[in-house]
């Protein structure tokens, strides 16, 4: 299969690279390194050798046509991770959340379309359900989203079924419950509160919660969602059009959260508190029936192996 990952720097992306790379496909990257990282594709070239295919990177930006055109051409399947992959960053910066999250997909879409893509399967988000109280959250349910973030995904993946049904274009979206794992960034401003709070705490500091830390979240292992992507990309013609949740089914609080941490470290740290953060949603929990009815997906790595591993990977 020769794949497109868009976004293939980052987090979500190079995860993708690796296990596409690993298992003979050709692989192009398209990034800009705005919030995707050099430092996780340096092993690029070991997976490649591993599967035999071939690897490019296309280094530029979504929001540009025809360099999307050019990232494009000649790929079976799309995997389009490209984002700015932030609640928080939107709420500080709406527009360029709009043009990469949303202009930057359309213009991925049209590319597909035109020049022939087999599948396209994007990343979408929980965020997109908002603040309704009833749980678990089912893909039926009315969106009503918080941020800007959240109107984006809600834009891309209604862009993905329109495409589907006025052009044939074959999509998937994938409706990720707070994905964590190896290569996602500890270090940003707007990092994601697993790497976050696991790499402060692990340096004897104290975490903050926005908050009462009584939020509860979905937290999902990357491995769970590598395999929904491949499963995307694979499934029946049938199951194109739709929308999927991508999850584990269970939630814990962000109290719990630190509590965990504190038992894998062998630390006893007590979080802190600070004001609770706009446009924050506090509880998410998936129902993940529609993806393991109409895909197969099984939950393959669940939340507690997933932090030790996440952990582990820090320490390195
Ligand atoms: C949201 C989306 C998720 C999306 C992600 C992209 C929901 C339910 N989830 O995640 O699907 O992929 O954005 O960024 O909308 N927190 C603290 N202290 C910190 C940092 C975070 O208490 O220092 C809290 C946040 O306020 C939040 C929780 O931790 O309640 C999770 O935050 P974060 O990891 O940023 O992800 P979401 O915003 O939940």
């Amino acid at each position: 299969m020769r794949v497109l990952v868009t976004g293939g720097g980052g987090f979500i992306g190079s995860n993708l690279v690796e296990t596409c790379l690993k298992r003979g496909d050709d692989v192009r990257v398209i990034d800009n390194f705005a919030t995707g990282r050099r430092e996780n594709l340096v092993d690029v070239e070991s997976w490649r050798k591993a599967g035999g295919g071939v690897f490019e990177l296309v280094e530029g930006d979504i929001r540009d046509a025809e360099t999307v055109r050019r990232a494009v051409t000649g790929m079976d399947v799309v995997l389009h991770q490209a984002a700015i992959p932030s609640v928080a960053r939107s709420v500080a910066d709406p527009l360029t959340s709009h043009q990469v999250n949303q202009d930057g997909t359309l213009n991925l879409l049209i590319a597909a379309r035109d020049l022939g893509v087999k599948r396209f399967v994007a990343a979408s988000s929980s965020s997109l359900y908002g603040e309704s109280p009833t749980l678990p959250k089912v893909e039926t349910m009315p969106s009503a989203p918080l941020s800007p973030y959240g109107v984006d995904k809600l834009a891309g993946e209604t862009y993905c079924k329109v495409f589907t049904q006025l052009y044939g274009l074959q999509t998937v979206a994938l409706r990720y419950f707070n994905v964590f794992g190896p290569r996602q960034d500890p270090n940003s401003e707007y990092s994601a509160v697993i790497p976050l709070f696991a790499s402060l705490m692990a340096r004897g500091e104290k975490p903050t919660l926005n908050g009462e830390g009584t939020q509860t979240r979905d937290f999902t292992y990357i491995d769970n969602v590598v395999q929904m992507n491949l499963l995307g990309a694979e499934a029946p013609e049938a199951a194109c059009g739709e929308a999927y949740n991508v999850a584990c089914g269970e939630r814990i609080s962000l109290l719990e959260l630190v509590e965990k941490l504190n038992g894998i470290l062998g630390t006893q740290i007590a979080a802190q508190h600070g004001p609770p953060r706009a446009g924050d949603i506090q509880h998410s929990l998936a129902d993940i029936a529609k993806a393991e009815e109409k895909l197969g997906y099984k939950v393959t790595v669940a939340m507690d192996e997933g932090l030790q591993r996440t952990v582990a990977w820090l320490a390195q």
